[in-house]
């Protein structure tokens, strides 16, 4: 890949949110990449708002929000109603609810608003250790020159900074690993071609656009070796939730001998759940499918089914990374080790 040399370490200019003068700040994800605003959230309430609205988005950033906004729900002396309504804003992320039983045992415990920040600004920290953990661990696996295919945001944006995903890709790139990388639109909300692509231009990191649907031509060319994606939730038994066409990629990956690496935080891993099956996925407002960029597109009285997640099943995955290590081929018996280490 020609352009600087990048160290993924410093080279990670954008953050998603700012705590100061008592309120969460965050950038606006609807209106990048022409616009770079920041809404201000002062209550519990005004959090979740945001997150219902994508202002803010990506699994583990949705979780540290959430962390922050059950610090406001302290203060307003609601937590538990406005636990609640966090915890409704969006469904599929496991990062949010772990994030507010995390807020909520400490209130039991009798936590007030100020222990509060102080844990909501732990997630914060682990969040970015986790990524930069995960970031060298992904992008050992991967052989000089590789081009890579990813999907949606799994950056800065998504996370408390570096991201999953990107993070390696940030980290292989750094380490001349990957020649050349390719990130898929992900319509309907375009956060391949809204945020992704930007992201990586703000770190100097060139990346080449494609139609969600050139994926399996763009594999069959021979120009991919990865496919490398986020979760928004991991079953037991090793199945992906992640952005609506995950699915897709990983079948037509398998296909093509292209390997499918997901990248994400432990937080991301939700033992309760045995199976992909009962991974609740979002269904989003139609109008996000039946137009683009607030345009109607299709012609009016059509109607569309906007799933915003699919599940991905285990046997397709080739490698699960996370903070605590590699696994290869995940499955019920070595997912077992989250509990392990949890126990332990
Ligand atoms: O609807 P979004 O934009 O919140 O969906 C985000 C994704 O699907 C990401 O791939 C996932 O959250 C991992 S982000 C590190």
């Amino acid at each position: 890949m020609s352009g600087p040399a990048i160290d993924a370490l410093t080279h990670d200019a954008v953050r998603p949110m700012r705590w100061s003068d008592g309120a969460l700040h965050l950038l606006d994800q609807r209106a990048l990449p022409h616009e770079v605003r920041w809404v201000r959230c002062a209550a519990a309430a005004d959090v979740a708002d945001s997150i219902r609205a994508l202002v803010v988005r990506g699994a583990p950033a949705i979780g540290i929000a959430a962390a922050y906004g059950a610090v406001m729900a302290r203060r307003e002396g609601r937590f538990d109603a406005g636990v609640a309504q966090l915890r409704a804003s969006r469904p599929t992320a496991v990062n949010l609810m772990w994030a507010l039983d995390r807020m909520a045992a400490l209130v039991r415990e009798g936590a007030e608003a100020d222990r509060l920040l102080e844990e909501a600004r732990s997630i914060e920290a682990e969040d970015l250790a986790a990524n930069r953990a995960m970031a060298m661990a992904g992008a050992q696996l991967i052989a000089a020159g590789s081009g890579v295919l990813t999907h949606c945001n799994t950056g800065a944006l998504a996370t408390a900074g570096i991201g999953t995903a990107l993070g390696v890709i940030r980290a292989g790139v750094a380490a001349g690993r990957i020649a050349q990388v390719y990130a898929g639109e992900t319509r309907p909300w375009l956060q391949g071609a809204r945020l992704t692509v930007w992201e990586l231009q703000q770190d100097g990191i060139g990346a080449t656009l494609i139609a969600d649907a050139a994926a399996a031509a763009l594999m069959a060319s021979g120009a991919v070796h990865w496919v490398i994606v986020g979760a928004d939730r991991i079953a037991a038994n090793g199945d992906v939730a992640n952005k609506i066409g995950t699915y897709a990629l990983a079948i037509a990956a398998r296909h093509h001998g292209v390997r499918l690496m997901v990248v994400a935080p432990s937080s991301t891993v939700d033992l309760a759940t045995p199976s992909g099956a009962g991974i609740p996925i979002e269904l989003r407002d139609p109008a996000e499918v039946l137009g683009c960029a607030g345009r109607r597109i299709a012609a009016e009285g059509v109607e569309a089914w906007n799933p915003v997640f699919d599940v991905t099943p285990a046997s397709l995955v080739d490698v699960l990374v996370t903070e605590r290590g590699v696994l290869h081929r995940p499955d019920a018996a070595n997912m077992r080790c989250f509990a392990e280490t949890a126990d332990a």
